[in-house]
């Protein structure tokens, strides 16, 4: 009587042993590595019908790196001299035609603190500014992060936000000038950044003014500008220009730089630097050289038959903006029909017997004003 169901839970058995999906597992499934270190992970099919695939993936799906190599038949990953960027899940896929599964290994890899500080050394701050300075550190395990201030042992009390660790002055004073070091430490090493912090304006430190700020001098003229520095010792001053050497016709005395016969190729930023053992001070002078016009006619000289047009330009060169003006010599007004032009031409249309002549041209900038002459001459 119970023969028959016998047969039946038999023949369901073997059905199903031979379409089963595989069965897998990783060994170890984590492991814990220091930087540099190797280890690798098998992948264990238990059951399942043959043939069966095993594939290696990162939990992400991401590429395996170029440092994680897979063993003969596939079954053992290996990540060769661990990095911190290997640190995740890694997945062995087996799968065979009834299906798949996976087992998930997970890598940790620890190394020591890397530190990073915004911004990065030297400092150079006004006394009484606010100063903060972040130091940042990554590592595994997490790094534990102190400031503290070169040749004292004391730690600074800090604040630490999102991995950012902070040291921050609401004034800074001249003393808090210094070499300052942040820590980060774990279980793997201590690592050290340091900055020098230098407080500048302190009692004794030059502050240089110029005279003037913006000097305008005309092409050829002579320029002096000065300087004056506070501080004890006196401050030694020097005059620079900036991007280029001082002009070779110049002279240094008493902190006034003087200049002669300049040219528009002097213009540009010069430099005064006043300097003594508490540090240094710049100040500075733009200067613009400027240039009166300087006109030409072309052509100079007209040769035209009645009827024809007339067509000139007056150029000049030097500092912007000019202003062009025509006149004809002798005569209080162009003839009628003349045109003129903003940048300097003159037209007419159809010349005159009467209208030959000389022309003039007065070109005029906010520094001088320059002219020239056109001959124009009428024959039929
Ligand atoms: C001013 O002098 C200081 C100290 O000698 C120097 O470091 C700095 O570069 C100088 N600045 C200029 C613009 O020459």
């Amino acid at each position: 009587m119970d023969f028959l169901p016998a047969i039946l839970i038999l023949s369901s058995l073997l059905c199903s042993v031979s379409s089963q999906a595989p069965v897998v597992s990783v060994e170890p499934r984590s492991a814990t590595v220091r930087q540099g270190e190797s280890v690798s992970f098998r992948c264990q099919v238990g059951r399942g019908a043959q043939p069966i695939q095993i594939e290696w993936k990162r939990a992400n799906n991401q590429a395996l790196q170029d440092n994680v190599k897979i063993g003969p038949g596939g079954t053992v990953l290996t990540v060769v001299n661990s990095r911190p960027g290997n640190q995740g899940s890694y997945r062995c896929v087996a799968s065979n035609s009834a299906g798949r599964s996976s087992a998930t290994a997970v890598l940790n890899v620890k190394y020591a603190p890397k530190v990073r500080l915004t911004p990065a050394g030297p400092m150079r701050v006004r006394i009484g500014e606010p100063v903060s300075i972040e130091c940042r550190a990554a590592g595994r395990p997490r790094p534990k992060m102190t400031w503290k201030r070169q040749g004292s042992t004391l730690q600074y009390v800090t604040q630490e936000i999102n991995d950012v660790n902070t040291i921050q002055w609401a004034v800074i004073h001249p003393e808090d000038s210094g070499v300052y070091i942040c820590q980060g430490e774990n279980t793997e090493g201590v690592t050290e950044v340091k900055i020098d912090l230098i407080v500048e304006g302190g009692l004794g430190a030059p502050v240089a003014t110029v005279s003037s700020e913006e000097v305008t001098a005309v092409e050829g003229h002579t320029v002096k500008m000065s300087c004056a520095a506070t501080g004890s010792p006196t401050p030694v001053i020097t005059w620079s220009k900036l991007r280029a050497p001082l002009p070779w016709k110049h002279t240094v005395a008493g902190g006034v730089l003087t200049l002669t016969s300049v040219g528009r190729q002097d213009s540009g930023q010069y430099i005064c630097n006043a300097t003594n053992i508490h540090g240094y001070s710049e100040a500075y002078t733009q200067m613009e050289v400027e240039s009166p016009p300087y006109a030409t006619c072309l052509p100079e000289q007209v040769k035209l038959q009645p009827r024809d047009s007339l067509q000139v330009q007056c150029l000049a060169h030097g500092s912007h903006p000019i202003r062009f003006e025509w006149s004809r010599v002798g005569r209080p007004s162009l003839p009628a029909g003349a045109e003129t032009s903003a940048d300097g031409r003159l037209f007419i249309a159809h010349i005159k017997q009467g209208d030959a002549g000389t022309y003039k041209c007065v070109a005029t900038n906010h520094v001088g004003s320059s002219e020239a002459q056109v001959k124009v001459v009428v024959k039929a």
